[in-house]
């Protein structure tokens, strides 16, 4: 098992960016990224997934997707498999994205099983967990994620669960410009690490990525990063210019 270098910083492109558009795009982080000691990860929509893939070749960028269906090959109209993927050029998959979970009827269950059709193919998953507004303000924050993270990954052998990344997404920071507290990510993050530690033990828990994902900018990447259990960002709106990309991997590196 390779650990990546935190901090990791993955950028989720969503529904956006044409093929011409995501190799541009693509092409700029590439040329503007001449630091080291961080893992970087973009995330395209699946149609640009192949020419983003060939614009990293020989730097050390990964390249992610935004889903994954549990099933290889067969009658799925619509749906992507891991394979698929892996021939792409994905190394990592986000998986339980709560947008996903909100508007396609994604649960717990659903997740859990494409996590272990990720990890059969070696995709690294990047599973999202995270809570609403009305959850938090009812205080419900920590058993929410504690569910989640029992549902679908506590269950995992020790092998696997080492090969995932955490995002830690509260659902009312993601695409509203409100991003948590640099306080209120770093208690349930060390909280999620606690989790970890009580089933998998310190070591894999120390090594654990523990992302933070929901209104990361440059200007706030550097107050959530200096959190002990921020391990990196998962970046949605501000990954869609290479310039803020850069900004806030820069940000998370000077932490
Ligand atoms: P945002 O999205 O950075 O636009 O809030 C984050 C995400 O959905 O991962």
């Amino acid at each position: 098992m390779d650990h990546l270098k935190k901090p990791v910083i993955a950028g989720n492109w969503k529904m956006n960016k044409t093929i011409a558009e995501a190799r541009e795009l693509a092409l700029n982080i590439v040329n503007g990224w001449t630091e080291t000691g961080a893992t970087l990860i973009l995330i395209p929509p699946f149609t640009a997934i192949q020419e983003v893939r060939r614009t990293v070749n020989g730097t050390e960028i990964y390249v992610g997707a935004q889903n994954v269906f549990w099933e290889d090959q067969g009658a799925f109209t619509g749906e992507i498999s891991p394979l698929q993927l892996k021939e792409a050029g994905c190394g990592f998959v986000v998986i339980g994205h709560s947008e996903r979970r909100q508007y396609f009827g994604e649960t717990d269950e659903t997740v859990g099983k494409k996590v272990l059709a990720a990890l059969n193919h070696n995709l690294r998953p990047i599973v999202c967990i995270g809570e609403t507004l009305e959850e938090r303000e009812a205080g419900q924050t920590l058993s929410k994620i504690t569910s989640q993270l029992e549902n679908s990954l506590l269950t995992l052998s020790e092998n696997d669960f080492q090969k995932i990344i955490l995002a830690y997404e509260p659902i009312w920071a993601i695409g509203t410009g409100k991003n948590a507290t640099p306080a209120q990510a770093e208690e349930v993050q060390a909280y999620i690490r606690n989790l970890i530690t009580r089933k998998y033990g310190k070591e894999v828990a120390d090594y654990a990525i523990i992302l933070y994902g929901g209104s990361v900018k440059p200007a706030n990447a550097f107050s959530l990063i200096k959190e002990k259990d921020v391990d990196g960002f998962l970046v949605g709106g501000a990954s869609l210019e290479a310039e803020s990309f850069l900004a806030i991997a820069r940000e998370a590196l000077r932490a």
